[in-house]
């Protein structure tokens, strides 16, 4: 039986809010070429995050930071070319929107003309609850992202939980909170206390969409390559394995590479035939040669 929803139509941010109000988790994965893309759509997924995790998964980074809005761009139209149904998000990424609102108007504005994307995400409170507000006036939807922000692990003491103290938290609910009064239409909310969540939610009228955020949420978020098994780093605490991608490729690609050495690949049936009489013709012009 196939998991993919009744209706095949694109899903809208309408029908995030709906699901919120009915209490229906929202599921989002991030896909960042065109077969992880068709792979998230024929799922059934709601929204397609194309993270700057990219940096890291597909790219080769040993972090977020380094990764350019071009390499986004060239990833998200993949993804854009693969999905029919969910709502496409991409990841504004470090540097091309916190200097200026203008900023981050044109870099959200280059991302939609050039990717076909939905919507755009940034990362923290703070400044970028300016930014945020500036780019829905300029009439782009975005998704805030608060707790661990990655672009800035750095400052956040490296890639660790936040909010894990009475002040941190209550820092943290102020940062989403502003987003939500900033227009966003949805939060994720990173590597923090299921206790944090849960204490905010009565007060978020948009989506939260967790990761290592506990049940509370409305929906959840995994990285494409961590849920299946193909990221060679060591995982969060927060992720659970769905499959084991990585160790079947490599057996897939160490077979076909024992087969090619045993003469095993290719077979009769993996050629071309050439009709017996031009394959005579062709020996006898070679003998001319
Ligand atoms: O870049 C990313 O993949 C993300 C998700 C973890 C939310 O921001």
């Amino acid at each position: 039986m196939s998991s993919r929803p009744a209706s095949d139509r694109r899903v809208t941010f309408a029908d995030l809010a709906e699901k919120k109000a009915a209490g229906e988790p929202i599921a989002m994965v991030t896909a960042y070429d065109h077969p992880s893309a068709r792979v998230a759509d024929e799922a059934g997924v709601d929204i397609v995050l194309v993270g700057d995790s990219a940096a890291m998964t597909v790219l080769g980074y040993d972090s977020t930071v380094p990764v350019t809005v071009d390499e986004l761009i060239t990833l998200t139209s993949a993804v854009r070319r693969g999905l029919s149904r969910p709502l496409l998000v991409a990841d504004l990424p470090f540097g091309s929107y916190e200097a200026s609102d203008e900023q981050a108007v044109a870099t959200a504005q280059r991302f939609v003309k050039t990717t076909g994307c939905d919507a755009v995400k940034i990362e923290r409170g703070g400044t970028s609850v300016d930014r945020a507000r500036a780019i829905v006036a300029s009439g782009i939807a975005v998704m805030g992202h608060v707790g661990l922000t990655p672009q800035t692990a750095t400052v956040l003491g490296g890639y660790r939980s936040q909010g894990r103290t009475a002040d941190e938290a209550l820092a943290l609910c102020r940062s989403a909170l502003a987003l939500q009064d900033a227009g966003c239409f949805a939060i994720v909310f990173e590597a923090i206390p299921s206790d944090v969540t849960e204490a905010i939610m009565p007060r978020m009228q948009v989506p939260v969409i967790g990761i290592g955020a506990g049940p509370a949420a409305d929906g959840q978020v995994l990285v494409f390559h961590d849920l299946l098994g193909i990221y060679e780093g060591r995982p969060a605490r927060f992720v659970k394995r769905y499959a084991e991608l990585r160790q079947a490729m490599i057996d897939g690609v160490a077979a076909y590479a024992a087969d090619v050495r045993s003469g095993g690949y290719p077979a009769r049936e993996h050629g071309y035939a050439m009709a017996p009489d031009e394959s005579a013709r062709l020996r006898e012009l070679l003998t001319a040669l």
